[in-house]
Protein backbone atom coordinates (compact mmCIF):
# COMPACT_ATOMS: atom_id res chain seq x y z
CA UNK A 1 0.00 0.00 0.00
CA UNK A 2 1.12 3.23 -1.06
CA UNK A 3 2.20 5.71 1.97
CA UNK A 4 -1.00 7.11 3.61
CA UNK A 5 -1.83 11.65 3.10
CA UNK A 6 -2.77 13.77 5.72
CA UNK A 7 -5.64 16.10 4.77
CA UNK A 8 -7.97 18.46 7.08
CA UNK A 9 -10.22 21.23 6.22
CA UNK A 10 -8.62 24.70 5.95
CA UNK A 11 -9.49 25.70 9.95
CA UNK A 12 -7.37 22.60 10.94
CA UNK A 13 -3.86 23.13 8.85
CA UNK A 14 -1.28 23.64 11.79
CA UNK A 15 -2.57 20.65 13.94
CA UNK A 16 -3.14 18.86 10.62
CA UNK A 17 0.57 19.45 9.72
CA UNK A 18 1.99 18.77 13.07
CA UNK A 19 0.68 15.37 12.86
CA UNK A 20 1.76 14.92 9.68
CA UNK A 21 5.25 15.82 10.82
CA UNK A 22 5.36 13.47 13.41
CA UNK A 23 3.71 10.72 11.40
CA UNK A 24 6.35 11.60 8.87
CA UNK A 25 3.59 11.78 6.08
CA UNK A 26 2.76 14.61 3.54
CA UNK A 27 -0.22 16.61 4.07
CA UNK A 28 -2.75 18.73 1.75
CA UNK A 29 -5.58 20.58 2.63
CA UNK A 30 -8.98 19.83 1.08
CA UNK A 31 -10.33 22.84 -0.79
CA UNK A 32 -13.37 24.86 0.80
CA UNK A 33 -15.50 27.28 -1.33
CA UNK A 34 -18.33 28.76 0.39
CA UNK A 35 -21.13 30.27 -1.67
CA UNK A 36 -23.04 33.29 -1.06
CA UNK A 37 -26.09 31.48 0.30
CA UNK A 38 -23.81 29.19 2.74
CA UNK A 39 -23.48 25.98 0.18
CA UNK A 40 -19.95 24.90 -0.31
CA UNK A 41 -17.86 23.50 -3.03
CA UNK A 42 -15.31 20.76 -1.62
CA UNK A 43 -11.79 20.09 -3.92
CA UNK A 44 -10.27 16.69 -2.92
CA UNK A 45 -6.77 15.75 -4.53
CA UNK A 46 -7.39 14.64 -7.57
CA UNK A 47 -4.83 11.54 -7.56
CA UNK A 48 -5.27 10.14 -3.68
CA UNK A 49 -3.38 7.27 -2.38
CA UNK A 50 -5.43 4.63 -1.13
CA UNK A 51 -5.09 5.83 2.66
CA UNK A 52 -6.77 9.12 3.94
CA UNK A 53 -6.10 9.83 7.21
CA UNK A 54 -8.05 13.17 7.87
CA UNK A 55 -6.90 14.85 10.96
CA UNK A 56 -9.87 17.44 11.92
CA UNK A 57 -11.50 18.58 15.34
CA UNK A 58 -15.27 18.23 15.19
CA UNK A 59 -15.66 21.85 17.68
CA UNK A 60 -18.79 24.00 16.01
CA UNK A 61 -19.78 20.29 13.89
CA UNK A 62 -22.63 21.08 11.61
CA UNK A 63 -20.80 22.62 8.27
CA UNK A 64 -18.21 20.45 9.45
CA UNK A 65 -19.62 17.32 9.44
CA UNK A 66 -21.51 18.04 6.00
CA UNK A 67 -17.81 19.15 4.33
CA UNK A 68 -16.22 16.18 5.55
CA UNK A 69 -19.48 14.20 4.36
CA UNK A 70 -18.56 15.63 1.01
CA UNK A 71 -15.02 15.29 1.02
CA UNK A 72 -15.20 11.89 1.31
CA UNK A 73 -17.73 10.70 -0.65
CA UNK A 74 -15.36 12.30 -3.37
CA UNK A 75 -12.12 10.23 -2.18
CA UNK A 76 -14.28 6.81 -2.24
CA UNK A 77 -14.65 6.59 -6.08
CA UNK A 78 -11.17 8.25 -6.41
CA UNK A 79 -9.45 4.96 -5.53
CA UNK A 80 -9.86 5.12 -1.59
CA UNK A 81 -9.84 2.13 0.39
CA UNK A 82 -9.05 3.58 3.74
CA UNK A 83 -10.17 6.31 5.60
CA UNK A 84 -8.92 7.40 9.19
CA UNK A 85 -10.51 10.05 11.06
CA UNK A 86 -9.06 11.89 13.79
CA UNK A 87 -11.06 13.91 15.20
CA UNK A 88 -9.38 15.33 18.45
CA UNK A 89 -12.61 16.62 19.64
CA UNK A 90 -15.54 14.73 18.82
CA UNK A 91 -18.72 16.58 18.81
CA UNK A 92 -22.32 15.82 20.12
CA UNK A 93 -21.55 13.66 22.82
CA UNK A 94 -22.66 15.22 25.60
CA UNK A 95 -26.46 14.76 24.34
CA UNK A 96 -26.40 11.17 25.40
CA UNK A 97 -30.35 10.53 26.09
CA UNK A 98 -32.94 12.10 25.56
CA UNK A 99 -33.75 14.26 28.84
CA UNK A 100 -37.51 15.23 27.37
CA UNK A 101 -39.49 13.10 24.90
CA UNK A 102 -38.72 13.82 21.42
CA UNK A 103 -35.25 14.98 21.67
CA UNK A 104 -32.71 13.42 19.54
CA UNK A 105 -29.71 11.61 21.20
CA UNK A 106 -27.13 13.40 19.18
CA UNK A 107 -24.51 10.89 20.68
CA UNK A 108 -25.81 7.86 18.84
CA UNK A 109 -27.01 9.42 15.63
CA UNK A 110 -23.87 11.11 14.84
CA UNK A 111 -21.80 8.09 16.10
CA UNK A 112 -23.63 5.96 13.41
CA UNK A 113 -23.13 8.68 10.95
CA UNK A 114 -19.34 8.81 11.21
CA UNK A 115 -18.84 4.96 11.37
CA UNK A 116 -20.79 4.90 7.75
CA UNK A 117 -18.24 7.40 6.60
CA UNK A 118 -15.05 6.02 7.69
CA UNK A 119 -13.11 3.11 8.55
CA UNK A 120 -10.98 4.62 11.95
CA UNK A 121 -11.26 6.99 14.54
CA UNK A 122 -9.62 8.37 17.13
CA UNK A 123 -10.62 11.28 19.15
CA UNK A 124 -9.78 12.00 22.68
CA UNK A 125 -11.84 12.52 26.30
CA UNK A 126 -14.69 12.10 24.36
CA UNK A 127 -17.63 12.74 26.32
CA UNK A 128 -18.85 9.35 27.23
CA UNK A 129 -20.57 9.73 30.91
CA UNK A 130 -23.15 6.76 30.59
CA UNK A 131 -21.29 4.49 28.15
CA UNK A 132 -17.67 2.61 28.81
CA UNK A 133 -16.95 2.01 25.47
CA UNK A 134 -16.90 4.63 22.30
CA UNK A 135 -17.87 1.59 20.03
CA UNK A 136 -20.99 1.41 21.57
CA UNK A 137 -22.01 4.88 19.68
CA UNK A 138 -19.10 4.97 16.65
CA UNK A 139 -19.89 1.15 15.87
CA UNK A 140 -16.37 0.23 14.58
CA UNK A 141 -13.94 -1.95 15.21
CA UNK A 142 -11.33 1.06 15.29
CA UNK A 143 -13.23 3.30 17.28
CA UNK A 144 -10.15 4.83 19.67
CA UNK A 145 -11.00 7.03 22.71
CA UNK A 146 -7.43 8.19 23.73
CA UNK A 147 -7.31 10.00 27.21
CA UNK A 148 -5.35 13.19 27.65
CA UNK A 149 -5.00 12.53 31.10
CA UNK A 150 -1.48 11.26 31.42
CA UNK A 151 -0.04 14.26 29.01
CA UNK A 152 -2.21 16.95 31.50
CA UNK A 153 -0.61 14.83 34.42
CA UNK A 154 2.90 15.29 33.07
CA UNK A 155 2.69 19.07 32.65
CA UNK A 156 0.76 19.42 35.91
CA UNK A 157 3.82 17.85 37.35
CA UNK A 158 6.31 20.21 35.22
CA UNK A 159 4.63 23.06 37.15
CA UNK A 160 5.99 22.07 40.49
CA UNK A 161 2.97 23.41 42.33
CA UNK A 162 1.53 20.51 44.38
CA UNK A 163 -1.94 21.53 43.95
CA UNK A 164 -5.02 19.86 44.93
CA UNK A 165 -7.15 18.82 41.75
CA UNK A 166 -10.50 19.23 41.71
CA UNK A 167 -13.21 17.93 39.54
CA UNK A 168 -16.39 20.31 39.19
CA UNK A 169 -18.75 17.39 38.72
CA UNK A 170 -19.28 13.83 39.24
CA UNK A 171 -19.01 13.28 35.52
CA UNK A 172 -15.27 14.98 35.44
CA UNK A 173 -13.60 11.96 37.69
CA UNK A 174 -12.63 9.73 35.35
CA UNK A 175 -10.18 12.70 34.41
CA UNK A 176 -9.77 14.13 37.38
CA UNK A 177 -8.57 10.93 38.93
CA UNK A 178 -6.06 9.79 36.26
CA UNK A 179 -4.31 13.51 36.48
CA UNK A 180 -4.10 12.81 39.73
CA UNK A 181 -2.76 9.59 39.91
CA UNK A 182 -0.38 10.48 37.87
CA UNK A 183 1.69 12.87 40.24
CA UNK A 184 0.17 11.31 43.13
CA UNK A 185 -2.26 14.65 43.64
CA UNK A 186 -5.50 15.35 46.02
CA UNK A 187 -8.43 15.24 44.46
CA UNK A 188 -11.88 15.73 45.32
CA UNK A 189 -15.47 16.21 43.34
CA UNK A 190 -17.65 18.87 43.51
CA UNK A 191 -21.12 18.31 42.81
CA UNK A 192 -22.70 20.25 39.93
CA UNK A 193 -27.11 20.85 39.05
CA UNK A 194 -27.19 22.60 35.43
CA UNK A 195 -30.15 24.39 35.54
CA UNK A 196 -29.21 26.11 31.63
CA UNK A 197 -26.71 26.16 29.57
CA UNK A 198 -25.66 29.19 31.06
CA UNK A 199 -26.56 28.50 34.62
CA UNK A 200 -24.90 25.99 37.05
CA UNK A 201 -24.58 25.47 41.28
CA UNK A 202 -21.70 23.90 42.23
CA UNK A 203 -21.59 22.47 45.62
CA UNK A 204 -17.80 22.05 46.91
CA UNK A 205 -16.84 18.99 49.33
CA UNK A 206 -16.34 19.43 52.64
CA UNK A 207 -12.82 19.82 52.58
CA UNK A 208 -10.60 22.82 53.67
CA UNK A 209 -9.40 24.72 50.51
CA UNK A 210 -7.69 27.24 52.83
CA UNK A 211 -4.74 28.54 51.12
CA UNK A 212 -4.34 25.37 48.72
CA UNK A 213 -3.60 26.07 45.26
CA UNK A 214 -6.47 24.18 43.74
CA UNK A 215 -6.42 23.34 40.24
CA UNK A 216 -10.05 22.62 38.38
CA UNK A 217 -9.93 19.58 35.97
CA UNK A 218 -12.61 19.00 33.19
CA UNK A 219 -12.39 17.66 29.78
CA UNK A 220 -14.71 20.68 28.16
CA UNK A 221 -14.83 24.80 28.75
CA UNK A 222 -17.71 25.93 26.62
CA UNK A 223 -19.60 28.59 27.93
CA UNK A 224 -17.05 28.26 30.90
CA UNK A 225 -19.71 28.69 33.78
CA UNK A 226 -18.73 25.47 35.07
CA UNK A 227 -15.36 26.13 36.37
CA UNK A 228 -16.16 29.80 36.65
CA UNK A 229 -18.83 28.70 39.22
CA UNK A 230 -16.63 26.50 41.17
CA UNK A 231 -13.78 29.13 40.91
CA UNK A 232 -16.32 31.38 42.75
CA UNK A 233 -16.97 28.86 45.35
CA UNK A 234 -12.97 27.94 45.76
CA UNK A 235 -12.75 32.06 46.46
CA UNK A 236 -15.30 32.34 49.06
CA UNK A 237 -13.60 29.12 50.66
CA UNK A 238 -10.32 30.93 51.05
CA UNK A 239 -8.35 29.11 48.23
CA UNK A 240 -4.99 30.39 47.87
CA UNK A 241 -4.27 30.13 44.16
CA UNK A 242 -6.85 29.30 40.99
CA UNK A 243 -5.98 27.28 38.00
CA UNK A 244 -7.77 25.30 35.55
CA UNK A 245 -6.46 22.30 33.23
CA UNK A 246 -8.81 21.08 30.29
CA UNK A 247 -8.74 18.86 27.23
CA UNK A 248 -10.81 20.89 24.96
CA UNK A 249 -10.65 24.72 24.94
CA UNK A 250 -13.89 25.02 22.67
CA UNK A 251 -14.36 29.13 24.61
CA UNK A 252 -17.32 30.08 23.45
CA UNK A 253 -17.24 34.16 23.48
CA UNK A 254 -17.10 35.52 26.34
CA UNK A 255 -15.48 32.49 28.54
CA UNK A 256 -12.41 33.61 29.37
CA UNK A 257 -13.28 36.91 30.67
CA UNK A 258 -15.28 35.02 32.82
CA UNK A 259 -12.83 32.44 34.25
CA UNK A 260 -10.22 35.51 35.10
CA UNK A 261 -13.12 37.63 36.36
CA UNK A 262 -13.86 34.65 38.52
CA UNK A 263 -10.80 34.48 39.92
CA UNK A 264 -8.79 31.55 37.88
CA UNK A 265 -4.93 32.73 37.44
CA UNK A 266 -3.49 30.44 35.12
CA UNK A 267 -5.51 28.48 32.19
CA UNK A 268 -3.82 25.35 30.37
CA UNK A 269 -5.46 23.50 27.56
CA UNK A 270 -4.23 21.17 25.22
CA UNK A 271 -3.12 22.11 21.29
CA UNK A 272 -6.26 19.79 20.04
CA UNK A 273 -8.98 23.19 19.64
CA UNK A 274 -6.59 26.41 18.81
CA UNK A 275 -7.16 28.65 21.48
CA UNK A 276 -4.68 31.07 22.94
CA UNK A 277 -4.62 28.87 26.84
CA UNK A 278 -3.16 25.86 24.49
CA UNK A 279 -0.12 24.96 26.27
CA UNK A 280 0.32 21.29 25.92
CA UNK A 281 0.68 19.36 22.37
CA UNK A 282 -0.91 16.53 21.59
CA UNK A 283 0.21 15.45 18.06
CA UNK A 284 2.83 12.64 19.63
CA UNK A 285 0.14 10.75 21.22
CA UNK A 286 -2.21 10.74 18.30
CA UNK A 287 0.65 9.83 16.00
CA UNK A 288 1.41 6.94 17.90
CA UNK A 289 -1.99 5.69 18.33
CA UNK A 290 -2.25 6.01 14.15
CA UNK A 291 0.89 4.05 13.97
CA UNK A 292 -0.36 1.21 16.03
CA UNK A 293 -3.45 0.98 14.26
CA UNK A 294 -1.25 0.44 11.09
CA UNK A 295 0.47 -1.79 12.37
CA UNK A 296 -2.54 -4.09 12.93
C1 LIG B 1 -20.15 18.56 31.23
O1 LIG B 1 -20.57 17.52 31.62
C2 LIG B 1 -18.72 18.77 30.83
O2 LIG B 1 -17.84 17.90 31.45
C3 LIG B 1 -18.31 20.20 31.13
O3 LIG B 1 -18.30 20.40 32.54
C4 LIG B 1 -19.25 21.18 30.50
O4 LIG B 1 -19.52 20.82 29.19
C5 LIG B 1 -18.69 22.56 30.56
O5 LIG B 1 -19.60 23.43 29.97
P1 LIG B 1 -19.64 24.96 30.34
O6 LIG B 1 -18.25 25.50 30.17
O7 LIG B 1 -20.60 25.55 29.33
O8 LIG B 1 -20.15 25.07 31.72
Amino acid sequence: MTTPLVVSLPNYIEPAQRLANSLGYDYQVIGVHRFPDGECRISVPPHPPAHIIICQSLDHPNEKLVELLLAIKALRPAGVRRVSLVAPYLCYMRQDKAFSPGEAVSQVIIGGFLAELVDDLITVDAHLHRIDMLQHVVPLKNAINLSAAPVLGEFLLQQDLHPLLLGPDSESQQWVQQVADLGDFDWALAEKQRNSDVNVRITLPDLSFHNRVVVLVDDVISSGNTVAQAARELGQAGAGKICCLVTHALFADGALELLHQAGIRDIWSSDIIAHQSNVIPLADMLAEQMQTLLMD
